[in-house]
């Protein structure tokens, strides 16, 4: 949703460009540099989207036949089109969670013995921040001893972490921190980061080099790629601190939605920019909410048919949090009314 920003459009509009499929560009080096040093992971492959780098990673990991374990609502299982199976012959299987936080029990016996009638179990997917669990941020710990039991037992890690920086922000831990025991990190610049486009793929020089290789066939070859990677740069310099002014922000925001008796925030928490929150099916359905909010030039988004998603980013200022929370209070008024007339 976000738009560049003046300054972000002047580093696009003077980014120093070559052609990346052939002979590599400057600034898209430059940024891969940059993102794979504060991963800490050896090298790191610039992509159009957080969708291919999940999925190159999918395909560096796995073979057909493989299987991945992940959370049940996570975005790879659900939001990627199956691109998994239909694009590299994969199985994902699903183990729930709680707001999408996944602990190191959830995994317990979940490793396919060796045998001819199974899936083979391959790799273990964690997304932190948790898109559908409303940005909630994987507790530490957990993570850590996650990946530690999945390499104990011959497993590859993928984080998707494309709002990693929230997780960062929130936590005051390093994305180093957050990826240290992950063999692959995938980060989006054009969610909060309020880039236009772009993801980054990190992890060993062999994987990454493999990742080019399919980052092609998948049509992900991109030549003055400069042009956008100066825009993530630009995030990277200029936009990860103030992502603290999102989470306040939705803070703000879930704090008035708990003020409104028909509203429940779910889960009754905000960890970082993401608010999800259930309407009581006697004031109306998600789509009737926000269709009041959209009249009155509040944008969120049904994603159920009891549950609304709403996301503070760097468009989003005081005044309008301030606007969101006045107009739910109208909205729910509004409807309430209809109930009764
Ligand atoms: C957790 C997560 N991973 C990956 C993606 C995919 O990113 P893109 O829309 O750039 O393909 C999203 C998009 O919202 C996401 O929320």
């Amino acid at each position: 949703m976000t738009r560049p920003t003046p300054s972000m459009r002047r580093a696009m509009a003077e980014a120093e460009v070559g052609d990346d499929v052939i002979f590599g560009d400057p600034t898209t080096q430059r940024l891969e540099a940059m993102i794979a040093e504060r991963l800490g992971k050896e090298t790191a492959a610039f992509m159009p989207s957080g969708t291919m780098t999940n999925q190159i990673a999918l395909r560096l990991h796995c073979q057909p036949g493989d299987e991945f374990l992940c959370e049940a609502g996570c975005h790879i299982l659900n939001m990627e089109q199956g691109a998994f199976a239909s694009l590299s012959g994969l199985v994902g299987r699903p183990l729930q969670g709680e707001f999408g936080i996944l602990r190191q029990d959830h995994f317990k016996d979940q490793i396919h013995a060796d045998n001819d009638h199974l899936t083979r179990t391959r790799l273990v997917c964690i997304e932190n921040t948790h898109n559908r669990g409303a940005g909630t941020v994987q507790p530490f710990e957990e993570v850590e001893a996650i990946c530690e039991w999945a390499h104990d037992h011959g497993l590859i890690t993928h984080l998707d972490g494309a709002r990693l920086f929230n997780a960062s922000v929130a936590t005051g831990r390093s994305v180093e921190e957050l990826s240290r025991e992950f063999d692959t990190v995938s980060v989006c610049f054009s969610k909060g980061l309020g880039a236009p486009i772009g993801s980054a793929l990190a992890g060993p020089k062999e994987a990454i080099q493999r990742a080019k290789r399919h980052r092609k066939a998948f049509g992900g070859g991109m030549r003055q790629s400069g042009i956008i990677a100066a825009a993530a740069i630009h995030a990277l310099d200029h936009h990860i601190e103030r992502l603290a002014i999102d989470h306040e922000h939705a803070r703000q925001l879930g704090q008035g939605i708990q003020a409104l008796d028909p509203l429940e925030l779910v889960p009754d928490r905000i960890d970082t920019n993401i608010v999800i929150f259930r309407v009581d099916p006697a004031l109306g359905t998600a789509a009737d909410l926000t269709r009041e909010l959209k009249a009155r030039h509040v944008y969120v988004h049904a994603i159920a048919p009891q549950l609304v998603r709403a996301v503070t980013h760097l468009d989003v200022n005081d005044a309008q949090i301030a606007h969101t929370v006045a107009m739910l209070h109208e909205a729910v008024s509004e409807l309430t009314g209809l109930h009764a007339a």
